[in-house]
């Protein structure tokens, strides 16, 4: 087993930051050591295989994305990066576990769904992966088979409010789902938004004409997204379960969030950078030469992108300072504008929803620190930390200390990283929500479990390192 010593870096936790060397062996870290530790009177550094200068740079534990959607059958395409292409460019970013969504619809066994996606993903992943289940037809079956879903590893499902005809659940749905997940501690996510409500406004807009990009997020009015969120409050409150809004993004939603938690009552929400840096305005109602007002269709997402007017934006900066939005996932669902949102040419409802951003989700958060939004701890907590307590795995991720898998970035705050096409992109698109994004920071070094996967702008990692996270339940429950 081969050694390595990343030396002479700050290393930084949830809680605070420390200049130390750390030691790796194998898989693992066997030491956080003061700078310059000797073994045995020898100098340390001439007693490992490898060195990593992190001299003047930030040692992280490597990025845990708790949300993606590799291969994700949607709208009559599949989500374009495949878990080899998506997982790579995670890696690039810095990303070192991802958690995707395996599937199960109407009329399908959750068995089959979930083996499945062990099928696309194994062998194909540069880093780590594990997997939350998707419910997208919760008849007896389905909800038998939930508490089954602790052995396997799986200790989360998502339901849908929102979809209907696609993924959709109902609230005697969801409350059944949920009495199971009070009873065996599995997180109920939810993706909060009254989907019937939606589709009404969204076909009485086409009726009209109004069948551009930005009308998605007129259609996606911030009452659905509240009103979807309060229920599944009150569906959680009456069950007992714990309760994981996902890609949150309207600030009226936040604040039965935050209500929520202050009554003590176990719900946890994520927020995305799509909802802390585009808007309706910017990017819904972006109009290009290539696209004309078609160009909005880069960032239909859904939840949508929300009006800066109302500064929804802001809120969610906040609520990341507040800890009542706890995390920052990407919901990684890319499509290509060619031949995938294309579908949508003439109907918003028909554009596939997703944004792809896992390659970018580190740096962009770090813009947070940089702006002075978030602390350094803060972005390590809301990046790597809190994800891995949240959905079972924290010990083994979210940390560096002895013990712990050796996933390690050493960031650099000096560097610059240009986000785009032909520059930083790796992800399986034609196209970047991010384009021209200027970020200051950059991934300098990524290991997973002990390898290096990326050193000095080259990729060293190998297809198949990635293994399955068989996850415990929930760490950060009260
Ligand atoms: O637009 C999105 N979010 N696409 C992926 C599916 C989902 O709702 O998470
Ligand atoms: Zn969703
Ligand atoms: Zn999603
Ligand atoms: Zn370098």
């Amino acid at each position: 087993m081969s050694t390595t010593l990343i030396k002479g870096g700050t290393v930084v936790s949830a809680t605070g930051r420390v200049l130390a060397d750390v030691l790796v062996d194998g898989e693992s870290i066997v030491a956080v050591l003061a700078p310059g530790s000797t073994s045995l009177g020898h100098d340390l550094a001439a007693t490992v295989d490898r060195v990593i200068d992190a001299t003047g740079k930030y040692v992280i534990p490597g990025g845990v994305d708790a949300h993606t959607h590799m291969q994700l059958p949607f709208g009559g395409t599949s989500a374009s990066d495949t878990f080899e292409t998506g997982t790579k460019a995670a890696a690039w970013g810095g990303t070192t576990s991802i958690i995707d969504f395996a599937v199960q619809r109407t009329g399908e066994k959750v068995q089959d769904g979930l083996a499945e996606w062990h099928g696309l993903a194994n062998g194909e992943c540069f880093v780590d992966y594990g997997f939350h289940q998707i419910i997208g037809g919760a008849d007896a079956d389905a909800l038998a088979y939930l508490p089954r879903l602790v052995d396997e590893g799986v200790t989360s499902f998502k339901m849908f409010m929102a979809y209907p005809g696609v993924f959709h659940s109902d609230d005697a749905q969801i409350l059944k789902a949920m009495q199971v997940s009070a009873d065996t501690g599995l997180m109920t996510m939810m993706h909060a938004e009254n989907g019937p409500v939606i589709d009404v406004i969204a076909e009485q807009l086409v009726a009209q004409g109004k069948t551009d990009p930005y009308y998605h997020g007129i259609a996606r009015v911030w009452q659905a997204e509240e009103e979807a969120t309060h229920r599944a409050i009150m569906l959680g409150n009456i069950t007992g379960a714990p309760l994981y809004v996902v890609h949150v993004s309207a600030k009226q939603a936040l604040a039965q969030i935050a209500t929520a938690r202050d009554g003590g009552q176990n719900v946890f929400a994520e927020t995305c950078p799509q909802y802390l840096y585009m808007s309706l305005e910017e990017h819904l109602g972006a109009t290009s030469e290539e696209w004309g007002a078609f160009e909005g269709a880069k960032y239909v997402c859904s939840t949508p992108v929300r009006s800066r007017e109302e500064q929804h934006q802001d809120a969610m900066w906040n609520g990341l300072r507040t800890n009542d939005l706890q995390m920052v996932s990407t919901d990684h669902c890319p499509f290509c504008m060619k031949d995938q949102k294309e579908l949508g040419l003439g109907d918003f409802r028909a554009i596939p929803n997703g944004i792809g951003s896992v390659e970018h989700r580190m740096d962009l958060l770090y813009q947070g620190v940089v702006t002075g939004e978030i602390t350094l701890e803060r972005w390590v907590e809301l990046t790597s930390t809190t994800p891995a307590r949240m959905f079972g795995m924290y010990g083994r991720k979210g940390v560096i200390q002895p013990g712990a898998d050796a996933d390690i970035v050493v960031y650099d705050p000096n560097g610059h990283t240009s986000i785009g096409v032909g520059k930083t992109h790796h992800m399986n698109m034609d196209h970047s929500a991010w384009e021209g994004f200027e970020v200051d920071g950059h991934v300098d070094v990524v290991l997973s479990r002990g390898t290096v996967l990326v050193e000095d702008g080259e990729f060293h990692g190998k297809k198949g390192h990635g293994s399955f996270l068989k996850r415990g339940l929930s760490q950060y429950l009260i």
